[in-house]
């Protein structure tokens, strides 16, 4: 079975979130089952992964989009050096930049991406089994494959969309249908919702089958889907949760490269302490006292708007008995909030910027992994931080809440159920008093680290769908 997973990020190639760790991570452990070759296709960007590999061009040809014409080339990684073949769509002009996102003309970067993808697999005459959309950035190509006489090569190939985070649908006025494969026009309603082109909503209306990344997330959006909720309950028997999985390959503190030192559940305790020294010194922190790290998006979703009260407020509350390490960036209020704190309190420190190296450090050094998300659709953050023996501090929502048990009910980690500052600090305060326990602490990092979020199970899961 020829699976192709179409996405915007592929890590290590390119990676802003967890769809990048997804995509890159997925593919390989499908392709691990036997009769699945999973490939995956990702506009090109201007990242070192591209010069630093070795490429063929497998296709060259042209789009139009509306009055322009598009040159659109495919590359192929020549020696599948990440366990799966990997293909870049260049367009100049709109696929060749240097990020994924962030500009103004987005609707028409994703709509080319589409356009381009299609093209070659028609043109080419690739018929895949399954196209397997990620998030609204492919969210067109259910409708294109059954609709635009270009791909008609391509009707019936089976599709499935996968939605990681419903909060962005790519909703665009109805002007760029102009800008789109040409399509029967009597179909306009599987593109529509509430008078705009939503991509997110075609998928999950033509899409043989929709996923979210777990169960949790799935129940949410049937009450919470800005505007999609009864949409999603109408086509209820099409939608799957599948909880993510984690690339126990990358992410192995015995054997990451990115960790001063490295560490087995046998000698987690001693060597995470010295992970934890280090980083302390680094950035003027206490080690002695309990490191709390948020990594992530400053997005409300993540929410990361509580933080700056959640630092002061935590560092006041508790007579400075608490170091506070935060990673990221985002919104500019938020940023500029912290950097404030930053410059005021000795025991908080934060980095800005988007930092892969650094992230492993902290997960192997905090003690415990701050997620006040108000939104999350599985989150890899809190895995992560398990599999380094990093007691996770979540609010109870969408994946965390499959992922994440609190210690009074027999699990491993801390929840709180109100996406605000004092359910947040009543957690770390949770967390401060574990601290104290060397005994108990030391039985949680190896609880942690023995939670089993390998790939497998959710990689059977999906072709599971696939043959359905
Ligand atoms: P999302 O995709 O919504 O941002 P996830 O929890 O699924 O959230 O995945 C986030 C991924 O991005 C994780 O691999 C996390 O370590 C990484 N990450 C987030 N922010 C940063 C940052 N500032 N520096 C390095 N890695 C980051
Ligand atoms: C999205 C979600 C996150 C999820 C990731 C990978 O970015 O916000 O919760 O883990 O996709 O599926």
């Amino acid at each position: 079975m020829v699976v192709y997973h179409l996405s915007t990020e592929c890590y290590p190639v390119a990676k802003v979130g967890g769809l990048a760790d997804v995509v890159g991570a997925l593919p390989k452990y499908q392709n691990k089952i036997k009769g699945i070759d999973a490939k995956v296709v990702m506009p090109w960007y201007n990242k070192s992964f591209f010069y630093d590999h070795e490429f063929d061009i497998v296709f060259d040809g042209f789009i139009h989009q509306g009055p322009n014409m598009l040159q659109v080339q495919v590359m192929k990684e020549k020696t599948n050096v990440l366990g799966f073949e990997l293909y870049m769509v260049k367009i100049p002009g709109l696929l060749d930049r240097d990020n994924p996102y962030g500009y103004q003309d987005e609707n028409f970067q994703f709509l080319a991406f589409q356009h381009g993808v299609l093209h070659w697999l028609s043109a080419m005459q690739i018929r895949p089994d399954i196209l397997h959309c990620h998030d609204y950035h492919t969210g067109l190509v259910p409708f294109m494959i059954e609709n635009c006489a270009e791909f008609e090569f391509l009707k019936g190939v089976k599709t499935i969309g996968t939605i990681h985070n419903g909060e962005y649908q790519g909703m665009m006025s109805w002007n760029m249908a102009n800008y789109m494969p040409s399509f029967d026009s009597w179909k306009w309603g599987f593109l529509d919702w509430n008078g705009l082109i939503n991509p997110l909503a075609s998928m999950i209306k033509c899409a043989h089958a929709f996923t979210t990344v777990s169960e949790g997330y799935l129940e949410e959006l049937y009450i919470g889907f800005r505007g999609l909720e009864s949409l999603v309950r109408q086509e209820f028997s099409k939608a799957y949760g599948i909880i993510n999985g984690i690339d126990t390959e990358v992410w192995n503190p015995e054997t990451d490269p990115m960790l001063d030192f490295n560490y087995s559940i046998k000698n987690a305790v001693e060597q995470k302490k010295k992970n934890k020294e280090k980083l302390c010194k680094e950035y003027g922190l206490k080690p002695e006292l309990p490191l709390f790290a948020f990594i992530g998006r400053f997005a409300t979703e993540k929410g990361a708007d509580l933080l700056p009260d959640m630092v002061w407020r935590s560092i006041k509350q508790s007579y400075g008995a608490l170091n506070i390490m935060i990673l990221g960036s985002g919104n500019t209020y938020i940023e500029n909030k912290l950097k404030e704190y930053d410059y005021t309190y000795s025991n908080f420190a934060l980095d800005l910027g988007y930092k892969e190296h650094l992230s492993h450090k902290i997960y192997a050094s905090a003690d415990f992994l701050l997620m006040p998300s108000r939104v999350e659709p599985c989150g890899l953050n809190q895995m992560y931080s398990m599999r380094y023996g990093t007691i996770p501090v979540v609010r109870y929502t969408g994946g965390l809440k499959d992922t994440v048990v609190d210690i009074s009910t027999g699990g491993a980690g801390l929840n709180f159920t109100y996406p605000g500052v004092d359910d947040m600090i009543h957690a770390m305060n949770r967390g401060i008093n574990l601290y104290n326990k060397k005994d108990t602490m030391e039985k949680l990092i190896e609880a942690n680290m023995q939670f089993d979020f390998t790939w497998e199970k959710s990689a059977e899961k999906y072709i599971a769908l696939y043959n359905n």
